[in-house]
């Protein structure tokens, strides 16, 4: 694996707490907001000052270690930090990281001794670094797949700022980029909240990788012309069967692909795969306020009186997915049964 260096950190444990870049103020100005209690971390989150799966795992995860270091003094300080456990995974409904990331906090919560601030630091740690270590070997299982001369358009941003680092969508574009592989990477502005316009062209910049911005609704359009060989996308969660969960818009584009031949990759570590969930359908979908479809940049730019629905997320059903790429190895066309098999193979025994 060649070596990458971050031209930013979104996620930082520092000496005064956490550190998170403000997505939102991206990519007019770089911000960094301090963090020192787990409830500012909800808040965190649910506003989107971090987005993205695995991210608000992450975020989530280092909240816990918050509240230990608030409330260590408490006799009762396991049931606080218990409280504020509820409330970071009530922040955002739909990606399954965020309770996965809990979970693994909950666990080594009920195995700390001497020094919980210390030991749940050293959790949340290993939390964020497994994740950069599985993005980088995502990236290389993805790039593998791609051949040499092809364009790719991703959604949403699925790349540092998304993740612990380096990104799933955009850890295998940097790579197959590094690899020498791409014509042309393109990304769609992925309204309402513009992830892609702002945040993917903001890091992909960042690396000196050229990017072509195209409206959500160019898509269709650029696959006709024969303009893109691969849709690479994230996922929030990716249940038992094979569904994707993700960004508002994903499954369109995984229908356009199939009718026009365009390949469907999706880029997620085994920490979204939900397979106590048996199928899509069954995901809570966020619906975020009206006001961020009505509006734009913080303008009213619809007609008054009008009003909008806003789910933040949809479901692609697994037949409409080519690969799904996990730091474990890909699983082609996706479903039940190859699901099951792949994540048996992975914990014998269990
Ligand atoms: O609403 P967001 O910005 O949190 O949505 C993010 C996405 O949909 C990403 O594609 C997904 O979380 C995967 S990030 C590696």
């Amino acid at each position: 694996m060649t070596e990458y260096t971050p031209t930013f950190y979104a996620i930082e444990w520092t000496a005064a707490g956490l550190r998170l870049l403000d997505q939102r103020r991206l990519p007019g100005e770089e911000v960094y907001l301090e963090f020192g209690d787990a409830v500012a971390v909800a808040v965190a989150i649910r506003d989107m000052v971090v987005r993205g799966a695995p991210a608000i795992g992450i975020t989530a995860a280092y909240g816990v270690v918050l509240s230990a270091q608030q409330h260590g003094s408490h006799a009762d300080w396991r049931s606080r930090v218990d409280q504020d456990i509820r409330l970071l995974a009530a922040a955002r409904p739909t990606a399954v990281n965020l309770v996965w990331a809990l979970e693994r906090m909950r666990a080594r919560l009920a195995r700390v001794t001497a020094e919980p601030v210390r030991e749940l630091l050293d959790e949340a740690e290993q939390i964020h670094g497994e994740d950069v270590s599985a993005n980088r070997r995502m990236g290389v299982h993805g790039a593998n797949l791609i051949g040499k001369g092809s364009s790719v358009l991703t959604y949403c941003n699925a790349g540092s700022l998304a993740t612990g680092g380096y990104g799933t969508a955009l850890g295998v574009i940097r790579t197959a980029w590094g690899a020498g592989k791409l014509e042309k990477v393109f990304a769609c502005e992925t309204r309402p909240w513009l992830q892609g316009a702002r945040l993917t062209a903001w890091e992909l910049l960042r690396d000196d990788i050229p990017v072509t911005l195209i409206t959500d609704n160019s898509a269709a359009f650029l696959m006709q012309g024969k303009q893109v060989q691969w849709v690479i996308t994230g996922a929030d969660r990716v249940a038992a069967n094979g569904d994707v969960i993700n960004k508002i818009g994903t499954y369109q584009l995984a229908v356009a692909c199939r009718y026009h031949g365009v390949k469907m990759m999706v880029a997620a570590p085994l920490s979204t795969l939900d397979m106590a969930t048996p199928c899509g359908q069954q995901v809570t979908i966020e619906e975020r306020p009206e006001t961020e479809v009505l509006g734009l940049a913080g303008q009213a730019v619809a007609a008054a009186g009008a009003v909008a629905w806003n789910p933040a997320f949809d479901i692609t059903p697994a037949a409409l997915v080519d690969y799904l790429v996990t730091e474990e190895g890909v699983i082609a066309a996706p479903d039940r049964e190859k699901l099951a098999a792949f994540t048996a193979a992975l914990n014998p025994g269990s």
